[in-house]
């Protein structure tokens, strides 16, 4: 995050007429990119969110002109901040259904890897399945939840799920797996890797396993989990009082990341190949 000036809940303009063509064209770049490979991979919510905003346009979107079309859709807008925001304001936005975005992107060498969440992983990434009404309940109640959950040790918990389901959520369909999380959507090798590749294990999603599981945020992911439907994922969550969730797991073990338990419901049992290569 950088230290430019901004609002106590960290918004700043987007400064849309700063961007140079340089930088509309790296946008339109990642978008090609990304649209050629997601039909078959991606889930139906995210491509029809995508068609709907059109979201190509002729670069880096205006987020003002966006978020009336979001607005219109699902309440919810697109704030401007300068990158990774602190919890409590990241909760306070999404409980009131403005998704911050960074307004900065990738540089042209970066075109595969950044570390920190530019407009493209955003607004690209994220902002597509906000156009689906029980995403965009989700989202909201994720926001709600993060502002109950307190202590450090919930905290950690709870980025799990948003981890395992917002950034790297799969979902099944008659057709096959598909793609509903905005780390792999965003990504060009992780978008084929992630439902194709043998390495990964992909297993049903279960609330409480998978806040006792950690993950890693320099690779591809080890395990994905799988959700039925969006509405099962909101119906689970919503209905869950977390409070005695995270009592119990402050008291159980992490599990490792490989881990397969018995009651787990495996899609793919993951060679775990990439790992090793890596190691
Ligand atoms: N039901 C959760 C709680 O009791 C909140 C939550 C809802 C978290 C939806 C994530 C998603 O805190
Ligand atoms: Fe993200």
């Amino acid at each position: 995050m950088n230290d430019a000036p901004h609002a106590a809940d960290y918004t700043i303009p987007q400064g849309w007429e700063h961007y140079t063509q340089a930088e509309h064209d790296t946008w339109l770049t990642l978008y090609d990119r990304q649209t050629k490979i997601l039909p078959g991979r991606a889930c139906d919510a995210f491509l029809h969110g995508l068609a709907a905003l059109d979201l190509r346009g002729t670069g880096i979107p205006d987020f003002r002109a966006l978020s009336e079309k979001l607005r219109a859709l699902t309440g919810w807008q697109v704030v401007a901040v300068p990158g990774l925001v602190p919890d409590d304001v990241f909760f306070e936005h999404l409980a009131n259904r403005r998704f911050p975005a960074g307004n900065f992107i990738r540089r042209p060498d970066q075109l595969d890897y950044l570390q920190e969440p530019d407009v493209f992983h955003d607004v690209f990434g994220h902002v597509p399945m906000l156009t689906d009404p029980v995403f965009a309940d989700y989202m909201q109640a994720y926001g709600q939840g993060g502002l109950r959950a307190g202590g450090l040790g919930s905290l950690s918990r709870l980025a799990r799920l948003y981890w395992y389901t917002v950034e790297f959520g799969l979902l099944r369909t008659a057709g096959g797996l598909r793609i509903y999380g905005a780390g792999i959507v965003s990504s060009a090798t992780e978008t084929v890797f992630a439902v194709e590749d043998a390495s990964p294990h992909r297993l049903g999603f279960d609330l409480r396993r998978l806040m006792r599981t950690p993950y890693r945020i320099d690779d591809f992911q080890q395990v994905y989990f799988v959700v039925d439907s969006l509405q099962d994922l909101l119906d689970v969550t919503v209905n869950t009082d977390f409070g005695p969730l995270y009592a119990d797991l402050a008291a159980s073990n992490d599990l490792a990341i490989t881990d397969i338990l018995p009651d787990d419901q495996i899609f793919t049992r993951g060679s775990q190949a990439r790992v090793q290569v890596v190691a």
